[in-house]
Protein backbone atom coordinates (compact mmCIF):
# COMPACT_ATOMS: atom_id res chain seq x y z
CA UNK A 1 0.00 0.00 0.00
CA UNK A 2 1.39 3.86 -0.80
CA UNK A 3 1.28 5.79 2.14
CA UNK A 4 0.28 9.50 1.51
CA UNK A 5 2.02 11.72 4.21
CA UNK A 6 1.60 15.48 5.12
CA UNK A 7 4.19 17.16 6.74
CA UNK A 8 2.87 19.80 9.42
CA UNK A 9 5.39 22.30 10.54
CA UNK A 10 7.97 23.38 7.96
CA UNK A 11 10.43 25.29 9.90
CA UNK A 12 14.05 24.47 11.17
CA UNK A 13 13.56 20.45 11.88
CA UNK A 14 10.12 19.92 9.11
CA UNK A 15 12.16 20.40 5.71
CA UNK A 16 14.78 17.40 7.01
CA UNK A 17 11.90 15.25 7.49
CA UNK A 18 10.07 16.51 3.89
CA UNK A 19 13.16 15.18 2.36
CA UNK A 20 14.09 11.94 3.74
CA UNK A 21 10.34 11.47 2.96
CA UNK A 22 10.64 12.60 -0.64
CA UNK A 23 14.41 11.12 -1.48
CA UNK A 24 13.17 7.49 -0.09
CA UNK A 25 10.72 7.63 -2.85
CA UNK A 26 8.83 5.41 -0.72
CA UNK A 27 5.47 6.88 0.16
CA UNK A 28 2.91 8.42 -1.82
CA UNK A 29 2.00 12.01 -2.19
CA UNK A 30 3.37 14.43 0.40
CA UNK A 31 2.17 17.60 1.32
CA UNK A 32 3.78 20.50 3.13
CA UNK A 33 1.62 22.03 5.44
CA UNK A 34 2.62 25.46 7.76
CA UNK A 35 0.97 28.49 9.44
CA UNK A 36 4.15 30.68 7.57
CA UNK A 37 3.74 31.13 3.56
CA UNK A 38 7.24 32.22 3.38
CA UNK A 39 8.13 28.49 4.60
CA UNK A 40 6.02 26.99 1.50
CA UNK A 41 7.27 28.97 -0.81
CA UNK A 42 10.35 27.94 0.22
CA UNK A 43 9.13 24.50 -0.21
CA UNK A 44 7.43 24.65 -3.59
CA UNK A 45 11.25 26.19 -5.17
CA UNK A 46 12.44 22.87 -3.83
CA UNK A 47 9.94 20.52 -4.44
CA UNK A 48 7.74 21.21 -7.23
CA UNK A 49 5.50 18.31 -7.05
CA UNK A 50 5.14 18.57 -3.07
CA UNK A 51 1.39 20.61 -2.66
CA UNK A 52 1.92 23.02 0.05
CA UNK A 53 -1.59 24.40 2.04
CA UNK A 54 -1.55 26.61 4.82
CA UNK A 55 -4.89 24.45 5.97
CA UNK A 56 -4.37 21.42 8.86
CA UNK A 57 -7.92 21.15 9.09
CA UNK A 58 -8.02 20.69 4.98
CA UNK A 59 -5.37 17.95 5.46
CA UNK A 60 -6.61 16.26 8.18
CA UNK A 61 -10.47 15.98 6.39
CA UNK A 62 -9.02 14.72 3.05
CA UNK A 63 -9.48 10.91 2.42
CA UNK A 64 -6.36 11.36 0.22
CA UNK A 65 -3.75 11.33 3.12
CA UNK A 66 -2.91 8.57 5.33
CA UNK A 67 -0.73 10.04 7.95
CA UNK A 68 0.82 13.11 9.52
CA UNK A 69 3.99 14.21 10.23
CA UNK A 70 4.43 16.41 13.38
CA UNK A 71 7.45 19.22 13.58
CA UNK A 72 5.37 21.91 15.44
CA UNK A 73 6.97 23.71 18.33
CA UNK A 74 6.21 21.01 21.90
CA UNK A 75 2.81 22.99 22.50
CA UNK A 76 1.29 22.03 19.64
CA UNK A 77 2.06 18.42 19.49
CA UNK A 78 -0.82 17.28 21.58
CA UNK A 79 -3.88 19.46 20.12
CA UNK A 80 -2.96 18.42 16.06
CA UNK A 81 -1.66 14.69 16.67
CA UNK A 82 -5.14 14.29 18.43
CA UNK A 83 -7.16 15.93 15.74
CA UNK A 84 -5.30 13.51 13.35
CA UNK A 85 -6.11 10.60 15.07
CA UNK A 86 -9.71 11.09 15.30
CA UNK A 87 -9.19 11.94 11.70
CA UNK A 88 -8.36 8.72 11.83
CA UNK A 89 -4.45 9.43 10.25
CA UNK A 90 -1.34 8.15 11.58
CA UNK A 91 0.52 10.19 13.76
CA UNK A 92 3.87 10.40 13.61
CA UNK A 93 5.67 13.29 16.19
CA UNK A 94 8.31 14.72 16.57
CA UNK A 95 10.33 14.63 20.01
CA UNK A 96 9.39 15.32 22.87
CA UNK A 97 5.67 13.83 22.05
CA UNK A 98 3.52 16.10 24.05
CA UNK A 99 4.12 19.25 26.61
CA UNK A 100 2.94 16.92 29.84
CA UNK A 101 2.43 13.23 30.63
CA UNK A 102 -1.45 13.04 30.84
CA UNK A 103 -1.71 14.45 27.17
CA UNK A 104 0.74 12.14 25.73
CA UNK A 105 -1.21 9.24 27.49
CA UNK A 106 -4.35 10.56 25.91
CA UNK A 107 -2.49 10.42 22.38
CA UNK A 108 -1.58 6.57 23.10
CA UNK A 109 -4.99 5.59 24.24
CA UNK A 110 -6.50 7.43 21.04
CA UNK A 111 -4.30 5.36 19.07
CA UNK A 112 -5.35 2.66 20.16
CA UNK A 113 -8.83 2.78 20.45
CA UNK A 114 -8.58 3.72 16.59
CA UNK A 115 -6.23 1.69 15.51
CA UNK A 116 -3.51 4.20 13.78
CA UNK A 117 0.13 4.06 14.10
CA UNK A 118 1.76 6.44 17.01
CA UNK A 119 5.40 6.79 16.45
CA UNK A 120 7.24 9.60 18.18
CA UNK A 121 10.54 11.10 16.54
CA UNK A 122 13.29 9.56 18.82
CA UNK A 123 15.93 10.26 16.02
CA UNK A 124 18.92 8.62 18.09
CA UNK A 125 17.53 5.74 18.40
CA UNK A 126 17.81 4.95 14.43
CA UNK A 127 21.22 6.40 14.36
CA UNK A 128 24.24 3.88 13.94
CA UNK A 129 26.59 4.12 16.69
CA UNK A 130 23.36 4.30 19.17
CA UNK A 131 22.20 1.00 17.84
CA UNK A 132 25.84 -0.42 18.09
CA UNK A 133 25.85 0.87 21.69
CA UNK A 134 22.62 -1.00 22.17
CA UNK A 135 24.27 -4.34 20.80
CA UNK A 136 27.86 -4.08 22.63
CA UNK A 137 25.78 -3.24 26.36
CA UNK A 138 23.55 -6.19 25.65
CA UNK A 139 25.90 -8.42 24.50
CA UNK A 140 27.51 -8.12 28.09
CA UNK A 141 30.96 -6.75 27.05
CA UNK A 142 30.85 -3.96 29.25
CA UNK A 143 29.73 -6.08 32.06
CA UNK A 144 27.45 -4.46 34.45
CA UNK A 145 26.79 -0.84 33.85
CA UNK A 146 27.99 1.29 36.79
CA UNK A 147 26.89 4.58 35.44
CA UNK A 148 26.44 6.67 32.10
CA UNK A 149 27.61 10.24 31.75
CA UNK A 150 26.42 12.87 28.92
CA UNK A 151 26.98 16.28 27.84
CA UNK A 152 24.90 17.73 25.09
CA UNK A 153 26.21 21.64 25.73
CA UNK A 154 26.64 24.41 22.49
CA UNK A 155 26.13 27.78 22.63
CA UNK A 156 22.78 27.24 21.52
CA UNK A 157 19.43 28.31 19.60
CA UNK A 158 17.52 29.59 22.97
CA UNK A 159 13.92 28.41 22.45
CA UNK A 160 10.75 30.15 23.41
CA UNK A 161 8.31 27.69 24.40
CA UNK A 162 10.47 25.29 26.07
CA UNK A 163 13.60 24.74 28.43
CA UNK A 164 16.41 23.29 27.15
CA UNK A 165 15.33 19.91 29.65
CA UNK A 166 12.64 19.75 27.06
CA UNK A 167 14.84 20.93 23.76
CA UNK A 168 18.10 18.71 24.38
CA UNK A 169 17.60 16.13 27.21
CA UNK A 170 15.31 13.61 25.15
CA UNK A 171 18.05 12.45 22.99
CA UNK A 172 20.13 11.42 25.62
CA UNK A 173 17.10 10.02 27.74
CA UNK A 174 15.72 7.90 24.80
CA UNK A 175 19.26 6.69 24.12
CA UNK A 176 20.27 5.69 27.84
CA UNK A 177 16.43 4.03 28.27
CA UNK A 178 16.99 2.15 25.53
CA UNK A 179 20.40 1.35 25.99
CA UNK A 180 19.67 0.15 29.29
CA UNK A 181 16.43 -1.33 28.37
CA UNK A 182 15.06 0.60 31.82
CA UNK A 183 12.95 3.30 32.92
CA UNK A 184 14.53 5.93 35.87
CA UNK A 185 12.97 5.38 39.15
CA UNK A 186 13.96 8.72 40.37
CA UNK A 187 15.20 11.89 38.90
CA UNK A 188 16.68 15.28 40.50
CA UNK A 189 17.94 18.28 38.83
CA UNK A 190 19.62 21.44 39.45
CA UNK A 191 19.60 24.42 36.90
CA UNK A 192 19.18 28.02 35.88
CA UNK A 193 17.96 30.52 33.38
CA UNK A 194 20.31 32.92 33.26
CA UNK A 195 19.75 34.68 29.74
CA UNK A 196 15.79 34.53 29.69
CA UNK A 197 13.64 34.32 32.58
CA UNK A 198 12.04 31.37 32.93
CA UNK A 199 12.87 29.84 30.92
CA UNK A 200 16.18 27.67 31.97
CA UNK A 201 19.16 27.30 30.05
CA UNK A 202 21.65 25.12 31.83
CA UNK A 203 20.52 22.26 33.67
CA UNK A 204 22.18 19.07 35.29
CA UNK A 205 20.43 16.08 35.54
CA UNK A 206 20.80 12.57 38.10
CA UNK A 207 18.46 9.72 36.73
CA UNK A 208 18.55 6.29 39.32
CA UNK A 209 17.56 3.62 37.34
CA UNK A 210 15.88 0.02 39.21
CA UNK A 211 18.50 -2.39 37.98
CA UNK A 212 21.38 0.13 39.74
CA UNK A 213 22.76 2.06 37.02
CA UNK A 214 22.57 5.67 37.75
CA UNK A 215 23.26 8.98 34.85
CA UNK A 216 23.86 12.12 34.80
CA UNK A 217 22.88 14.28 31.39
CA UNK A 218 24.39 17.76 31.28
CA UNK A 219 22.31 20.13 28.86
CA UNK A 220 23.10 23.75 28.05
CA UNK A 221 22.53 26.22 25.75
CA UNK A 222 25.01 28.41 27.11
CA UNK A 223 28.47 26.81 26.32
CA UNK A 224 31.70 28.05 24.31
CA UNK A 225 32.26 24.44 22.30
CA UNK A 226 29.67 22.03 21.51
CA UNK A 227 29.84 18.77 22.82
CA UNK A 228 28.22 15.50 22.25
CA UNK A 229 29.78 13.05 24.55
CA UNK A 230 28.94 10.14 26.55
CA UNK A 231 30.46 7.73 28.43
CA UNK A 232 29.56 4.20 29.76
CA UNK A 233 31.13 2.81 32.58
CA UNK A 234 30.56 -0.83 32.79
CA UNK A 235 32.35 -3.47 35.41
CA UNK A 236 34.43 -4.77 32.75
CA UNK A 237 35.37 -2.25 30.08
CA UNK A 238 33.86 1.31 29.49
CA UNK A 239 33.14 3.26 25.98
CA UNK A 240 32.75 6.87 24.75
CA UNK A 241 30.55 7.77 22.34
CA UNK A 242 31.30 11.12 20.96
CA UNK A 243 28.38 12.15 18.20
CA UNK A 244 30.93 15.07 17.18
CA UNK A 245 33.48 13.07 15.35
CA UNK A 246 32.92 12.21 11.61
CA UNK A 247 34.77 8.45 12.28
CA UNK A 248 35.26 7.09 15.30
CA UNK A 249 32.27 7.72 16.95
CA UNK A 250 32.55 4.76 19.19
CA UNK A 251 35.07 3.63 21.29
CA UNK A 252 35.52 0.81 23.72
CA UNK A 253 38.29 0.90 26.23
CA UNK A 254 39.80 -2.26 28.21
CA UNK A 255 40.34 -0.46 31.18
CA UNK A 256 39.18 -0.94 34.82
CA UNK A 257 39.98 -1.54 38.39
CA UNK A 258 39.49 -5.03 40.05
CA UNK A 259 38.86 -5.77 43.91
CA UNK A 260 40.34 -8.75 45.58
CA UNK A 261 39.31 -9.35 48.43
CA UNK A 262 41.65 -8.85 51.47
CA UNK A 263 43.69 -11.80 52.78
CA UNK A 264 44.24 -10.70 56.17
CA UNK A 265 42.10 -7.95 57.70
CA UNK A 266 43.22 -5.03 56.77
CA UNK A 267 44.55 -5.53 52.92
CA UNK A 268 42.53 -5.46 50.30
CA UNK A 269 44.43 -4.73 46.45
CA UNK A 270 43.17 -2.87 43.63
CA UNK A 271 44.80 -3.85 40.48
CA UNK A 272 43.88 -1.62 37.72
CA UNK A 273 43.55 -3.04 33.44
CA UNK A 274 44.49 -0.70 30.71
CA UNK A 275 44.44 -2.56 27.26
CA UNK A 276 43.73 -1.73 23.78
CA UNK A 277 41.24 0.56 22.49
CA UNK A 278 38.59 -0.65 19.56
CA UNK A 279 36.57 1.54 17.76
CA UNK A 280 33.61 -0.88 16.12
CA UNK A 281 32.37 -0.25 12.49
CA UNK A 282 29.49 1.47 11.99
CA UNK A 283 26.93 1.77 9.57
CA UNK A 284 26.61 5.08 7.81
CA UNK A 285 23.16 5.93 6.84
CA UNK A 286 21.23 9.04 7.52
CA UNK A 287 19.00 7.90 10.89
CA UNK A 288 16.50 9.99 9.83
CA UNK A 289 16.00 8.19 6.65
CA UNK A 290 15.47 4.90 8.45
CA UNK A 291 13.37 6.41 10.84
CA UNK A 292 11.03 7.75 8.20
CA UNK A 293 10.99 4.26 5.80
CA UNK A 294 10.27 2.71 9.47
CA UNK A 295 7.60 5.12 10.07
CA UNK A 296 5.53 4.40 6.86
CA UNK A 297 6.14 0.36 7.18
CA UNK A 298 4.46 0.88 10.08
CA UNK A 299 1.51 2.78 8.22
CA UNK A 300 1.53 -0.10 5.69
CA UNK A 301 1.91 -2.84 7.91
CA UNK A 302 -0.14 -2.18 11.14
CA UNK A 303 3.36 -2.91 13.12
CA UNK A 304 4.02 -1.02 15.69
CA UNK A 305 6.92 1.28 15.75
CA UNK A 306 10.14 0.67 17.72
CA UNK A 307 9.46 4.30 19.40
CA UNK A 308 5.72 4.03 19.75
CA UNK A 309 3.78 6.12 22.02
CA UNK A 310 4.88 4.36 25.54
CA UNK A 311 8.28 5.00 24.22
CA UNK A 312 7.59 8.71 24.05
CA UNK A 313 5.51 8.55 27.61
CA UNK A 314 8.61 7.48 29.27
CA UNK A 315 10.64 10.17 28.10
CA UNK A 316 8.20 12.69 28.57
CA UNK A 317 7.25 11.96 32.23
CA UNK A 318 11.04 11.79 32.91
CA UNK A 319 11.01 15.26 31.32
CA UNK A 320 8.34 16.77 33.67
CA UNK A 321 9.93 14.92 36.76
CA UNK A 322 13.23 16.51 35.64
CA UNK A 323 12.11 19.93 35.65
CA UNK A 324 9.56 19.28 38.94
CA UNK A 325 13.07 18.41 40.61
CA UNK A 326 14.34 22.04 38.97
CA UNK A 327 11.88 24.40 40.27
CA UNK A 328 12.19 22.50 43.59
CA UNK A 329 15.90 23.19 44.11
CA UNK A 330 16.67 20.10 43.45
CA UNK A 331 13.94 17.61 45.15
CA UNK A 332 14.40 13.69 44.27
CA UNK A 333 11.12 13.50 42.39
CA UNK A 334 9.71 9.25 41.58
CA UNK A 335 8.79 8.67 38.26
CA UNK A 336 5.29 6.77 37.94
CA UNK A 337 6.10 4.02 35.67
N1 LIG B 1 14.70 14.91 16.21
C1 LIG B 1 15.52 15.94 16.27
O1 LIG B 1 16.74 15.78 16.28
C2 LIG B 1 14.95 17.34 16.29
C3 LIG B 1 15.77 18.44 16.03
C4 LIG B 1 15.21 19.72 16.07
C5 LIG B 1 13.87 19.88 16.40
N2 LIG B 1 13.11 18.79 16.67
C6 LIG B 1 11.69 18.95 17.05
O2 LIG B 1 10.96 19.40 15.92
C7 LIG B 1 9.85 20.20 16.36
C8 LIG B 1 9.89 21.55 15.61
O3 LIG B 1 11.08 22.22 15.99
P1 LIG B 1 11.67 23.39 15.05
O4 LIG B 1 12.97 23.75 15.69
O5 LIG B 1 11.63 22.98 13.65
O6 LIG B 1 10.60 24.55 15.32
P2 LIG B 1 10.36 25.85 14.41
O7 LIG B 1 9.72 26.84 15.31
O8 LIG B 1 11.59 26.23 13.65
O9 LIG B 1 9.29 25.38 13.32
C9 LIG B 1 7.97 25.07 13.65
C10 LIG B 1 7.08 25.36 12.43
O10 LIG B 1 5.76 24.91 12.74
C11 LIG B 1 4.84 25.83 12.13
N3 LIG B 1 3.54 25.69 12.81
C12 LIG B 1 3.21 26.00 14.08
N4 LIG B 1 1.92 25.70 14.31
C13 LIG B 1 1.41 25.17 13.16
C14 LIG B 1 0.14 24.65 12.79
N5 LIG B 1 -0.89 24.65 13.63
N6 LIG B 1 0.00 24.20 11.52
C15 LIG B 1 1.03 24.23 10.65
N7 LIG B 1 2.27 24.69 10.96
C16 LIG B 1 2.45 25.16 12.19
C17 LIG B 1 5.50 27.19 12.33
O11 LIG B 1 4.99 28.15 11.43
C18 LIG B 1 6.97 26.85 12.07
O12 LIG B 1 7.33 27.03 10.72
C19 LIG B 1 9.97 20.31 17.88
O13 LIG B 1 9.17 19.34 18.47
C20 LIG B 1 11.44 19.99 18.13
O14 LIG B 1 11.66 19.43 19.43
C21 LIG B 1 13.62 17.54 16.60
Amino acid sequence: MSVSIAVIGLGYWGPNLLRNLYESRACGRLIACDLDDEKLEKIRTRYPAVQTTRDFEQVISSPEVDAVVIATPVSTHHPLAKKALLAGKHVFIEKPMAADSGTAAELISLAQKNKRVLMVGHTFEYSPPVIKIREIISSGELGEIYYISSSRVNLGLHQKDVSVIWDLAPHDFSSIFYWLNETPARVSAMGRDFVQKGIPDVAFINLEFPGGAIAHVQVSWLSPSKLRRTAVIGSEKMLVYDDTENIEKVKIFDKGVDYKDPETFGEYQLSYRAGDVISPRLDTYEPLRKEMLHFIECCSTGATPKTDGANGLRVVKTLEAAEISLHEGGRVVAIQP
